[in-house]
């Protein structure tokens, strides 16, 4: 029988659950990646798209993906090929679902590598060793520790060794389990992380004016001229498809939705448990952490050190510039000498570290669940061959990180990947499953009830939302980044080489689904 499921592991208690949802989905991209699209994209208009996106498919799909999750994770699958099989009895479900496998198996190798940065810089942060740089110096400091040929601050093994106690760490939190492993790791983490990043938008926004030279001539700026500036509107820029698609982009990147991780956490709910309040909840959670404090860190204090044009040229450069340059040349400048410079990078970089891995945890879920529930392997065995793997092939991001060897993966699974995901979930979970399951599905043992406007959303909006943005997005960003049109020509190897190791991984997952079934076909789990 299909429907017989083998006893899963189940979440300690509802505030544990809460805190590691809340974990998944609040991460770097809150406090590096929304700074810089916002400035990016108009400041003040991105936000518009920003929350139409938030309404429409941020919340849907929140919504969606614990509902396919805990369906899934009650019919004993704890990774999405399972999951859409149980939703639809056609063969080839199984095979859509590799994305679900694929995706978080990318980001997390390539995340895991910017998370050993924050720890390189929280180490850093306590020796003192930013301190006393000038620009200059700054980004001679980071430009050494990305690029392995250019030794000039750092030894040659200093970011292996940082990459190496980073999976470590990760591998070691997962092995421990669901509860003793990642809820823990949430319940001490995420308060910290929020009592961080409330102290330190505290000291930003009440700093003074300083004096910034701009083109010569000394002007004011201010941390209040910084959230002016990311809130102020440029209506010439809504109608243009870069920042809506911005907008949509970084609302599925920081929910975390369409990658097939938050379905790996809700398939350890029970029929009793609810997912309308916690869902809500979760996303409110990651919308405050991400507008609330993100938006109040990186911007304004770079402004109240730089100028707005200062920040603006800064957050246009690379993608980590923002964080890593600007914010430590901040630290460095804050009253209070030494020390203050000291206590600021610990908490902000402290703050990343946390932010991260409580994401990148997560990421790990679902290959983790696929391997153990489909090949009967331990918890343990599985969390270090994993390990090794994401060991082995970030090492790849290492070396070729300056030829854009993470770029493309962060386009095709970070960012392209995932509306494709949720496009098919949605689909299957609101069109074959039926509106009325899905809607059924989602209130099974719910403290609150939706308001009926989001089954109408779900049913029709979402979809259709999802569709014009994918085909938006193939149009406008996809075919130019296949065709590398922006890409300097010495960089095609390494950037061909980039998408050959991702399709290999996605290969050998297709065939191990294969495997899985046919395994389960054998044990009488399975009758397709
Ligand atoms: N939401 C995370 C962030 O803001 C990143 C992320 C994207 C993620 N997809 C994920 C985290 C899947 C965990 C699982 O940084
Ligand atoms: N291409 C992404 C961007 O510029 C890179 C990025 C920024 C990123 N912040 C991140 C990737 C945080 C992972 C995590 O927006």
């Amino acid at each position: 029988m299909s429907d017989s499921a083998p006893a899963r592991e189940a979440w300690g208690s509802r505030i544990g659950l809460i805190l590691a949802m809340a974990g998944n989905a609040v991460g770097l991209g809150n406090f590096l990646r929304f700074p810089k699209q916002a400035v990016e994209n108009g400041g003040g208009t991105f936000m518009i798209p920003y929350f139409i996106a938030f309404l429409l498919v941020g919340i849907p799909l929140m919504w969606i993906e614990w509902g396919v999750g805990r369906h899934g994770g009650l019919r004993g699958h704890g990774s999405v090929p399972g999951m859409f099989q149980s939703l639809w009895k056609n063969p080839i479900a199984k095979y859509l679902g590799v994305l679900g496998l694929f995706m978080p198996m990318v980001v997390l190798i390539y995340y895991c590598y910017i998370e050993s940065w924050t720890l390189a810089w929280t180490w850093a942060s306590l020796r003192g060793a930013t301190q006393g740089l000038d620009q200059a110096g700054m980004q001679a400091f980071f430009k050494s520790y990305v690029d392995l040929d250019n030794g000039t601050v750092h030894g040659f093994w200093t970011p292996f060794a940082f990459f190496f106690i980073t999976i470590l760490i990760n591998f070691y939190v997962v092995s421990k389990g669901l509860t003793k492993g990642i809820e823990r790791l949430a319940k001490i983490g995420m308060p910290i992380l929020f009592i961080f990043a409330a102290i330190l938008v505290v000291r930003v926004l009440t700093l003074g004016a300083s004096e910034v030279i701009i083109d010569g001539v000394a002007t004011q700026s201010s941390p209040i001229d910084g959230l002016n500036f990311m809130y102020t509107p440029n209506w010439s820029l809504l109608a243009s498809p870069k920042v809506w698609l911005a907008a949509t982009g970084q609302i599925f990147f920081t929910l975390s939705v369409g990658m097939g991780s938050l379905q790996a956490y809700a398939s350890y709910l029970t029929k009793k448990d609810d997912i309308a309040l916690s869902g809500i909840a979760t996303a409110a959670t990651n919308e405050t952490a991400e507008v609330v404090l993100g938006g109040s860190l990186a911007i304004p204090a770079i402004v109240a050190f730089f100028g707005v044009a200062g920040a603006t040229a800064i957050a246009k450069g690379g993608s980590f510039d923002l964080g890593f340059i600007a914010m430590p040349l901040v630290f460095n400048q804050l009253p209070g000498g030494a020390m203050m410079s000291t206590i600021a990078g610990v908490m902000w970089f402290g703050l990343l570290f946390l932010a991260g891995i409580t994401s990148s945890v997560a990421m790990a879920t679902p290959a983790l669940s696929f391997v153990e529930e489909n090949f009967g392997w331990t918890r343990k065995k599985t969390a270090i061959g994993l390990g090794v793997i994401a060991l082995l092939i970030g090492i790849l991001h290492l070396v070729y990180y300056t030829q854009g060897f993470l770029e493309e993966w962060d386009y095709w699974a970070g960012t392209f990947g995932l509306v494709v995901l949720a496009l098919i979930e949605t689909v299957l979970f609101v069109w074959v499953f039926g509106p009325d399951n899905m809607w059924r599905e989602i209130h099974e043992g719910a403290s609150i009830r939706i308001p009926r406007f989001f089954k109408f959303v779900m049913t029709f909006v979402t979809p259709v939302f999802l569709l014009v943005m994918m085909i938006w997005w193939t149009v406008q960003e996809a075919v130019p980044t296949l065709l590398m049109a922006n890409v300097p020509e010495a960089d095609h190897g390494v950037r061909w080489a980039s998408r050959g190791v991702m399709l290999a991984i996605l290969l050998i997952q297709l065939w191990l689904i294969k495997a899985a079934w046919r395994r389960r076909v054998l044990d009488g789990k399975e009758v397709t």
